[in-house]
């Protein structure tokens, strides 16, 4: 049941404010500002012992976990990193006891992650889980982990399930550094920034318009070009993902601070980029990219709390704790893979040559 949308994945877009109250729901403790995880199953002895956390996906949850990782170095002062679940699989990984493994998955069937998971045990690993779907494979085999209560994603294409990931991760890592060195205002200050997403996650969704015109002036586009700084990077690769999921037209994520260190020689009226451009301590950098780019006549598109003067169309979403921002950030990118997919006339909930959940090797 579509309920009065066109496609699923117009739908799952729809549900994100819903979605991310779910995953707060319950969870929030003002008294101590913190938040409780029921199953994750890690004592605060045990959390505190942690020295490095791994995180492992494929996909879109590669991604969410990528901004997880940060969220987590941020907020709660472990090292921790992201990487596909395969590529670990496949390298024959040092696998460290202080090192806490989370693997990441919508469906909790990806055979990568799975198999991840497994070899982890057999060598003695402790492994989270951050998972969408209740009493899957991952979420079984994992010792403990959480939910992302995104409810059921039918669209081939992640779009909902990245939201909800993503503050799942922001709710492990303020549970993190509420039991390490986080104080109590700032863990008042990323509460009160969780608290207002849905609503302006609402206030973005109510831009769709906007969106929708701005995607068909880009829609001819043989390739695009999405670059983020630090928290921002990860929201390109996933504005990325989906542009090329969808729609096909080819597309790359760069980190901006890369561009001159060979994509600038892409840079032409022809190859459209995609800003990512918070109102953070790295505006300033991030505005030296976007001239790099207009002086070679590239067309920028830029997403940010404010119009931005060098680029030509400029997406605006409300301001959140820094930390948080990426979360907003991400949502009028889905839109735009999506307008521009309906643009070009593309099966939108039926991509070619993919399938919901890869549960082979
Ligand atoms: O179910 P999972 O989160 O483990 O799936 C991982 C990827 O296969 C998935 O995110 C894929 O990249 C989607 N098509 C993204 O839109």
């Amino acid at each position: 049941d579509m309920g009065g949308h066109d496609t699923y994945m117009h739908k799952e877009i729809s549900e994100q404010a819903d979605a991310v109250d779910r995953v707060l729901r319950g969870r929030i403790d003002d008294r101590f500002s913190t938040v409780h995880l029921g199953g994750l199953n890690l004592d605060a002895r045990e959390a505190r012992g942690v020295r490095r956390i791994k995180i492992l996906g494929c996909g879109t949850s590669y991604h969410a976990g990528l901004i997880g990782a940060g969220l987590i170095e941020s907020l709660a002062r472990i090292p921790a990193d992201a990487e596909p679940a395969s590529e670990f699989r496949y390298r024959n990984p040092v696998v460290d006891p202080d090192t806490l493994y989370i693997a990441v998955s919508q469906s909790g069937e990806t055979y990568d992650v799975l198999a991840a998971v497994q070899e982890l045990k057999r060598k003695g690993a402790r492994v989270l889980g951050v998972v969408n779907v209740v009493g899957s494979a991952i979420a079984r085999e994992a010792d403990g982990g959480v939910y992302v209560h995104a409810g059921p994603e039918v669209c081939v294409v992640s779009t909902k399930c990245f939201t909800n990931t993503v503050v799942a991760f922001a709710l492990l890592a303020l549970h993190l550094g509420r039991i390490r060195d986080l104080s109590v205002s700032d863990g008042k200050r990323i509460i009160e920034g969780l608290r207002k997403l849905p609503e302006q996650i609402a206030e973005i969704l109510r831009t769709e318009d906007r969106i929708k015109e701005v995607a068909e002036a880009y829609a001819g586009a043989q390739s695009m070009m999405f670059i983020g700084r630090v928290r921002g990077y990860p929201v390109a690769l996933e504005a990325s993902l989906k542009l090329k999921e969808i729609s096909y037209i080819h597309a790359e994520a760069y980190p901006a601070s890369e561009l001159k260190h060979g994509p600038l020689a892409l840079i032409e009226p022809a190859l459209p980029t995609v800003a990512i451009v918070p109102d953070d301590d790295l505006l300033e950098k991030n505005r030296a990219a976007l001239e790099e780019i207009k002086a070679r006549s590239g067309r920028i598109l830029a997403v940010a709390h404010r119009e931005q003067e060098k680029a030509d169309h400029t997406l605006v979403v409300p301001k959140n704790e820094p930390e948080l921002d990426p979360i907003l950030m991400g949502i009028p990118l889905q839109l735009l893979a999506y307008h521009t997919a309906l643009a070009m006339g593309r099966d939108i909930d039926k991509p070619r040559n993919l399938a919901k959940s890869v549960t082979v090797e």
